[in-house]
């Protein structure tokens, strides 16, 4: 019998654990010649905000060795027309919807949060924090435990829906984070989002994105996010997805292993559209092989390292 791949991010229920990053799938609709996305555990959309932005000035991508550089900037259509042209589109699709969301205060939050509850077809919401404060001078709401509990809390309070929270990776200091969301009540953490970095073109001596600086992703930061889950995996209770240059099955079952309970892919599908359904695949092979019925006997099954 072929392995159970269905796993329970608190209330969020999902058949597989593989799903698509928040900003490299846009809202679905470009990708439905490649698979079909009733397949995937989840589509997670690119992050929204109240009000359409036109993210950062381009250049906003820069190709590094084994990495992306990205400074999109939260470019988005904004929530009412997310809700009129995007969403209608993901519903017919018979996969669970979760909408990535940021704001530019807790309030901002709050009030996308208050939409989504009230509206049909939605799964859950998952808090983008890695997003500046303004009225904390821009730091990012993620990067200290009080304000990241607090941008939890007055979601929480704003919708029963099941609230996943992507935290920034931080060093050090991202188990206080994970321990001030989880007590604010998220139901689970998604790790992680870019790193911070930055490409020179050293004839013109300038930043290639327009944007300066930008966040880099894609194969290049793999152990470091494996790194990241295995560390928040210690600190907290909360299920995890684990995220960061997951391009195959044997990438995702080192976050498995680590402790995430699920697994999301980003940079991957730029260059393979299929990669999440052939990850889902070769997760399910892997378990077989090795006579596991369900994803349950992987998850957070990291043995003592040293030489063997
Ligand atoms: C082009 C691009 C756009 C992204 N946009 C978002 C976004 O809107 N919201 C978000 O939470 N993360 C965003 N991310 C981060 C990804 O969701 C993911 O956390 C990160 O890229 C690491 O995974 P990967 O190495 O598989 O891409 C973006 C990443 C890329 C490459």
């Amino acid at each position: 019998m072929a392995p159970d791949l269905s796993v329970s991010l608190g209330p969020l229920r999902l058949k597989s654990p593989v799903m698509c990053a928040s900003g490299t799938f846009g809202f679905g609709e470009e990708y439905t010649d490649y698979l079909d996305l009733s397949q995937l555990g989840a589509v997670v959309t690119k992050t929204i905000t109240l009000q359409p932005r036109e993210g950062n000035p381009p250049p906003r991508l820069a190709e590094t060795p084994a990495g992306l550089v990205n400074s999109i900037g939260l470019a988005n259509p904004g929530l009412e027309v997310f809700l009129r042209e995007k969403l209608p589109f993901l519903r017919r699709r018979r996969v669970p919807v979760v909408v990535s969301i940021a704001g530019n205060t807790v309030e901002e939050y709050a009030e996308l949060a208050r939409a989504l509850e009230g509206t049909a077809g939605i799964a859950a919401v998952e808090a983008n924090i890695s997003c500046p404060n303004v009225k904390e001078g821009g730091r990012l709401f993620g990067s200290r435990p009080a304000t990241a509990a607090d941008v939890t809390r007055v979601i929480r309070r704003s919708t029963s829906l099941p609230l996943l929270v992507k935290l920034p990776p931080l060093f050090p200091g991202l188990m206080e984070v994970a321990g001030a969301v989880e007590e604010a009540g998220a139901d689970a953490l998604a790790v992680t989002n870019t790193l911070p970095a930055m490409v020179i073109d050293v004839q013109a001596r300038r930043p290639v994105l327009g944007a300066g600086t930008g966040g880099l992703s894609g194969p290049a930061i793999r152990p470091v996010a494996v790194y990241l889950v295995w560390q928040v995996a210690t600190a907290v209770r909360l299920p995890l997805i684990g995220m960061g240059g997951i391009a195959t099955a044997s990438d995702a079952l080192e976050f498995l292993i680590a402790g995430a309970s699920a697994v999301a892919v980003g940079t991957a599908t730029f260059g393979n559209p299929r990669a999440m359904v052939e990850i889902s695949t070769g997760i399910a092979a892997y378990l077989e092989e090795r006579g596991m019925s369900n994803l349950r006997e992987i998850i957070g099954s990291l043995r003592p390292g040293g030489c063997s």
